[in-house]
């Protein structure tokens, strides 16, 4: 029998056939595993994208608007002249549109300079010809234009100082300067 090593099987003993019959079993199983492991686990991000990080997340899951509670009892914060200016008063005044005095142009703003702060103030609070109360802007603080005011003034050449707020009348009594109490 000079072939009989070609048809030997490879199961020879009882034992090597439970051994074959676990690992079918087994095997298998364990790639099942593997597999379902592989598709259900949530965070596959490809190689160098973000998409998966926490904020990135966070901001798709984000709601569409977000409310921002402002405390409307809390004291206002009053912007400088140059805030006001830039965000307010700008969109004339750099460019002298309807005939407003340019910004830093000691020519058109000589005549006016002359008629003092306080009537400048009043006329950028009230408006003047062309140019709206506040140049349009109600939510301002009469201060801040004032500020903006001696602001520009300034860049004018006028040597003007916008006035200090003065404390809210309803603040409470411990908030005031110990002279006005003993008053
Ligand atoms: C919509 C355009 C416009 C905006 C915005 C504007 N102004 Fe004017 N402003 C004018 C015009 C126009 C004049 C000239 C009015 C006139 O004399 O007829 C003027 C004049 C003035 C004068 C001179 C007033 C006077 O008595 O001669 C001051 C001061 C002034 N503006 C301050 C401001 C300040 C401060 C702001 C921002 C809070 C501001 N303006 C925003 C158009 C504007």
């Amino acid at each position: 029998m000079s072939d009989s090593n070609e048809h030997e099987l490879l199961i020879k003993t009882p034992k090597q056939l439970i051994i074959a019959i676990v690992a079918s079993f087994v095997i298998p199983i364990f790639i099942i595993i593997l597999l379902a492991n592989y598709v259900s686990s949530s965070e596959k991000p490809a190689a160098g994208s973000d998409a998966f990080s926490k904020e990135a997340i966070a901001e798709r899951l984000a709601p569409v608007g977000t409310i921002d509670f402002v405390d409307a009892n809390a004291p206002k914060v009053l912007k400088t002249g140059e805030q006001v200016y830039a965000a307010a008063c700008a969109a004339c005044h750099t460019t002298g549109a309807a005939g407003a005095p340019k910004f830093g142009d000691k020519g058109q703003w000589g005549d006016r300079l002359g008629k003092g702060f306080d009537t400048l103030w009043k006329n950028a609070v009230n408006g003047i010809g062309a140019m709206p109360a506040k140049g349009g802007n109600a939510d301002l603080d009469d201060i801040e234009v004032a500020r903006a005011v001696a602001y520009m003034g300034k860049e004018a050449g006028a040597d003007f100082k916008a006035p200090e707020p003065t404390a809210p009348a309803d603040a409470p009594a411990a908030e005031q300067p110990a002279a006005e109490t003993a008053k």
